[in-house]
């Protein structure tokens, strides 16, 4: 494991995860962990167990709040679990979602993301396909780091009709990589990609020179990304990606953590029977 991938030194304290660290460990092949977080204690021990990018995901308002979808999460919301998890942080890099609706004007656009910035993201996430470039680029160019988040888009769920995995059709994958990579020219840092089939998302890595986070994409993304609650087997719902880690852990929340991260750089997460063909 090289020294900038490396969870903590003798010191027990690891150099910041920026950008850069990410890009340079996509162009080495070593893969990157990212994980959910809402609060200040949960970052602490993301961070400290090696997680390199923390995603403050809008599944707080299924996961945390209970809600049914993401909708209902607002800025305010965002605000709160950001600067709660920007306390507890140790070092990882930090994304912050942008909830539904916040990013519907190029104005609301910008000023959220200032918000979101302001409160400790480093980088802003949205969901979409080509209809957000205008956006990516609106912010990319003042200074803004975007990740572009394509494939299954939750807060289009009563559009989509669904949580289906997304470009098996091969037209359907041809646009997905057309948008994959207009995204990526109009300055998206990082794209996430949410429950596509394995091949599709090997394509798209590749194609791409940004890393590509993976959540149900398969073993070939740069990186992957797993909600916090599903690593722990503490949400009510188990789909097909998830893999409890602390069933077979032999230090408690923290062994689990560490077996995640240890699991995605080893390339034994996700498994065949994780992935969607
Ligand atoms: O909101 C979230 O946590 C997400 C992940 C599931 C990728 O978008």
């Amino acid at each position: 494991m090289s020294s900038q991938s490396s969870p903590l030194s003798s010191s027990g304290s690891r150099a910041p995860i920026t950008l850069s660290t990410l890009i340079k460990l996509k162009q080495k092949g070593e893969k990157f962990t990212c994980m959910t977080a809402y609060d200040a204690c949960f970052a602490q021990l993301e961070s400290e167990a090696g997680v390199e990018v923390i995603l403050i995901g809008d599944s707080l308002g299924m996961v945390l709040q209970g809600h049914d979808s993401t909708l209902p999460v607002t800025m305010d919301d965002m605000v709160y679990h950001i600067s709660c998890v920007k306390r507890g942080n140790r070092g990882a890099f930090l994304i912050g979602d942008m909830p539904f609706m916040s990013y519907a004007s190029e104005t609301q656009t910008l000023e959220n993301a200032a918000t979101l910035m302001r409160a400790g993201a480093q980088m802003i996430k949205i969901e979409g396909g080509a209809w957000i470039a205008n956006s990516t680029h609106l912010l990319a160019e003042r200074g803004i780091p975007v990740c572009a988040h394509m494939g299954l888009t939750p807060q289009s769920i009563n559009r989509i009709g669904g949580y289906h995995v997304q470009g098996r059709d091969p037209r359907h994958a041809e646009s997905m990589l057309a948008e994959a990579k207009l995204l990526e020219e109009s300055g998206a840092s990082i794209l996430l990609l949410e429950c596509v089939p394995q091949t599709l998302a090997k394509t798209i890595s590749e194609a791409l020179t940004i890393p590509v986070i993976g959540i149900g994409a398969g073993p070939d993304t740069d990186a992957q990304v797993m909600v916090v609650h599903d690593v722990l087997g503490i949400s009510p719902i188990t789909p097909k990606f998830v893999k409890n880690f602390l069933k077979d852990s032999d230090d408690g929340i923290t062994g689990a953590l560490r077996a995640y991260v240890a699991d995605v750089k080893a390339k034994r997460f996700p498994a065949p029977e994780h992935c969607f063909n």
